[in-house]
């Protein structure tokens, strides 16, 4: 799909990531963005660098169905259709299933990541596709879906089971979702990052950092935003891309820390 004046709908859109593929798709590719963030300051301030005619922002708890439907609501009621979703909300969650005195935790924190990190992101494609699918065709696509899983969804380490079983689940959905859509001409994929430079990344313990740039084989750095901004645009742009999951990664097997 060609991304020129095309309307992409980005969650997590106001920071690392999501932040990065605006930019990008707005400033190099044409595209019109709506930012779906719970980070209002930072939305605000994005759009103001990319121009009001250009972006949105639409403050989105990814949780909340209604809230989702508000935002879409409000996207086409700027720019009148979505094409493409990119889905880069999610929260980083770390914790032992046993805690200190040896007994299992409550189920809370885990619902809360598959809550954000999976059900959100399907909730959002979910209400997208309902107006891509009304979408005048153009060489047989109506719309792109774009998931960001993680590497943490085949080698997690200790700690990330509610982490990676979210980001498991959203590889998994890329066929089901590739076969129920292609009739309608509207692909999916998820690109799983390795370590990548932004504010979740900088969250982690600098000892824990510098193992994990180890096991990346090369180039041994953590990767840049416009690295996955420019994977998006090729996942968007390559018609023949789909229902797969991208790792962009260095080439990284993550053993055990
Ligand atoms: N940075 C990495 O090393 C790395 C590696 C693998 C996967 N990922 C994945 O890439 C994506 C982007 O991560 P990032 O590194 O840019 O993180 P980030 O923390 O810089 O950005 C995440 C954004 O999501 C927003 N967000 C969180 N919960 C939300 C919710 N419930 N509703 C709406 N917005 C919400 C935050 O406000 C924030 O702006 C995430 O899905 C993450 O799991 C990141």
């Amino acid at each position: 799909m060609n991304i020129e004046n095309k309307v992409v709908v980005i969650t997590g859109g106001a920071s690392g990531l999501g932040l990065e593929a605006a930019r990008y798709l707005v400033s190099d590719k044409g595209a019109k963005v709506a930012l779906f963030d719970l980070n209002e300051k930072s939305g605000k301030t994005i759009v103001t660098q990319l121009g009001e005619g250009n972006a949105i922002f639409c403050k989105t708890n990814v949780d909340e169905e209604s809230a989702v439907e508000r935002s879409i609501e409000c996207t086409i009621k700027r720019f009148g259709a979505i094409h493409i979703v990119i889905n880069a909300a999610a929260t980083p969650t770390s914790f032992r299933i046993l805690d200190r005195d040896g007994r299992a935790r409550n189920l809370d924190q885990f619902l809360a990541t598959i809550n954000t990190n999976l059900v959100g992101t399907f909730c959002v494609l979910s209400k997208c596709v309902e107006y891509m699918a009304n979408n005048i065709p153009e060489n047989g696509e109506r719309g792109v879906i774009i998931n960001t899983s993680s590497i943490a969804a085949f080698e997690g380490q200790i700690g990330t089971s509610a982490y990676s079983a979210s980001k498991a689940g959203i590889n998994g959905m890329n066929i089901p979702i590739a076969r129920e859509l292609g009739p309608f001409g509207i692909r999916i994929n998820s690109i799983a990052p390795g370590l990548f430079d932004t504010p979740m990344a900088n969250l982690l313990d600098e000892n824990v950092k510098t193992k994990l740039l180890k096991i990346c084989e090369a180039p041994k750095r953590m990767g840049n935003p416009e690295e996955y901004a420019h994977a998006c645009a090729f996942l968007i742009e390559n018609g023949y891309m789909n229902g797969r999951v991208l790792r962009l990664d260095g080439a990284s097997v993550m053993s055990s820390l």
